[in-house]
């Protein structure tokens, strides 16, 4: 007991302590959000979600930065899709990559919500499962609280009985065991309806060797040492974290190489579809396509007004200037989440 506490109040201090002046690398904000993304455009083969991802150029009004100079992404809401198609949406994945040393700020007033609707901002490395991936917001349905989780090749772990204020599910980082290393926000409005209804927003996500380390505030509660941050970013003040993961329990550097990030919205799929999970709260017939059916086809309104995210800016903080120009042409965008369906590999 005495040896768990004195490590709790190691982690406590340690992800400041290493890293508490931090300079502005990459600002994602205003008319120029889009350009430093790059567009997915083809079916989602890899959550098997009912969308089609179309890039900006087909697709501007799924895609852009609005009068108050927040950039939009969002499912098709204006289409009647007929059986057996599949609806619009948006996949970006970030030109950049990220180094171990980074901190992301991601501001939102709305984040994607409702039946069927699975949105993230997550982001992953170029040769996955070694190069990991990290969930930051996450969530499907009904849910009013995000989710977070680490994705890893084999031998990460999420240390217990760190100091953060979510709670942990699994802490089995290596996704072929299932839905990665996951921590539930216990934060009020942090996902659905209640985050927009709150002025929406921050989560802070510190890449380091010493761990990974995400918090969460709502808008009233968001720190100074955020909402005035322009060139570099204090994250000493910022106490617990929603989600802890130590090095102490996965070695970062051997399972994280640098982070491209990743905005998307998928619809039903491998986990908002998955009829024992949609079909409770969602209704439909519980059939394997139950979701499909009675959420996406047909007309797309009202079922997709809230399919959107509303983002004030993505900032990016690092100890160097940790940005990466990926240079490379074949980047693997397999995304491998939950995996529920255990002939997930026979698939591949
Ligand atoms: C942060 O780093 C910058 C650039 O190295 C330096 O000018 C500044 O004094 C540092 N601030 C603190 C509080 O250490
Ligand atoms: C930052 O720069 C120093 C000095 O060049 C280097 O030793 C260190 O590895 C760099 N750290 C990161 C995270 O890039
Ligand atoms: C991790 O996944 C691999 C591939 O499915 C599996 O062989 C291995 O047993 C898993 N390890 C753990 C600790 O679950
Ligand atoms: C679609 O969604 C937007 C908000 O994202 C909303 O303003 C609009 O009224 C919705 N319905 C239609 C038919 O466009
Ligand atoms: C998904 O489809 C695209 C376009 O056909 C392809 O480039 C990519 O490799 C596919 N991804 C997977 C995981 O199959």
């Amino acid at each position: 007991m005495k040896a768990a506490l004195s490590l709790a109040t190691l982690l406590s201090i340690a992800p400041a302590a290493l890293a508490a002046n931090l300079t502005l690398v990459k600002q994602y904000a205003g008319s120029s959000f889009f350009d430093a993304w790059d567009f997915v455009d083809n079916f989602d083969n890899t959550t098997n979600g009912d969308v089609q991802f179309v890039p900006q150029s087909n697709s501007p009004s799924l895609a852009f930065v609005d009068s108050n100079q927040r950039a939009i992404v969002k499912v098709d809401n204006t289409t009647s899709v007929d059986y057996p198609n599949k609806r619009n949406s948006i996949k970006i994945t970030s030109k950049d990559y990220y180094e171990a040393g980074t901190v992301w700020v991601f501001d939102a007033v709305h984040l994607p919500y409702g039946c069927s609707v699975w949105p993230a901002f997550w982001t992953k490395g170029q040769d996955w499962p070694r190069q990991g991936e990290i969930d930051i917001v996450e969530g499907i349905n009904t849910m009013t609280n995000n989710q977070m989780a680490l994705h890893t090749f084999n031998g990460c772990n999420a240390a217990t009985g760190t100091n953060q204020l979510g709670k942990t599910g699994t802490t089995n980082c290596n996704d072929t065991a299932g839905a990665g290393c996951t921590v539930a926000e216990t934060a009020d409005n942090s996902f659905g309806a209640s985050f927009a209804s709150n002025g929406g927003g921050v989560w802070a996500t510190q890449f380091d060797a010493s761990g990974i380390f995400i918090w969460f505030w709502g808008r009233s509660n968001v720190p100074a040492s955020i909402s005035t941050a322009t060139d570099s970013i204090d994250i000493s003040s910022w106490g617990a974290p929603s989600a802890s993961y130590p090095s102490s329990a996965c070695d970062i550097g051997s399972f994280f190489g640098p982070q491209q990030l990743v905005i998307d919205i998928t619809l039903c799929g491998d986990w908002a579809g998955v009829p024992s999970i949609y079909q409770p709260v969602c209704g439909g017939d519980g059939a394997a396509d139950g979701c499909y059916r009675n959420s996406v086809i047909n007309a797309g309104s009202p079922n997709y007004d809230n399919a959107y995210f509303e983002i004030n800016y993505i900032k990016a903080f690092g100890v160097n200037s940790s940005v990466l120009t990926s240079g490379s042409g074949s980047i693997w965008l397999f995304r491998f989440r939950l995996i529920r369906n255990p002939d997930f590999f026979h698939r591949w």
